[in-house]
């Protein structure tokens, strides 16, 4: 059993990714294999990358037992609005700054959603908590 968490600033460009990398360099360790490893790392991206430019800051939090990998991320709000509109393929309410520094392309949600074997997102204006989970099956294990 591991466990791991990591602070998010808000609008903070510079570290943005970090906890996502050292979840990588972990996957990595624990040989979890490629396909697996995608799936959690671009989820982890989307999700520390969606606290850094929407929020106003918060933490994530990563497990991995034998059978699972589990994501949690929190943040102190604002919150999502409408979830269903912003789980739509190319919404966004990032701004030109955020393009700038190549964020707010609208697909993070929609792709976490393809990316996760479970994803519960819950969101008022005191904060968002999304978890998501990835099973870990046996013949994972065996590929690259
Ligand atoms: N943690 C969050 N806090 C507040 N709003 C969020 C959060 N995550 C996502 N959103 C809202 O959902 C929209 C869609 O998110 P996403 O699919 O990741 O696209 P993008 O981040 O590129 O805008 C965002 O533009 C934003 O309005
Ligand atoms: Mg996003």
């Amino acid at each position: 059993m591991v466990k791991k968490e990591y602070q998010i600033i808000a609008k903070n460009y510079d570290l943005a990714g970090r906890a996502s990398s050292d979840i990588k360099r972990t996957l990595k360790s624990m040989n979890t294999c490629r396909s697996l490893m995608k799936r959690v790392c671009s989820s982890s991206y989307e999700a520390e990358i969606n606290i850094v430019i929407h929020s106003y800051g918060g933490y994530a939090i990563f497990e991995m037992n034998d059978h699972e990998i589990r994501l949690e991320f929190h943040d102190d709000g604002p919150g999502i609005l409408d979830i269903e509109l912003a789980m739509q393929e190319g919404y966004s309410t990032a701004t030109e700054h955020d393009h700038m520094n190549g964020f707010g392309a609208g697909m993070g949600l929609s792709n976490i959603k393809k990316s996760a074997d479970t994803m519960d997102l819950k969101s008022t204006i005191d904060g968002t908590d999304l978890i998501l989970t990835f099973k870990i099956t046996g013949e994972c294990y065996d590929e690259d």
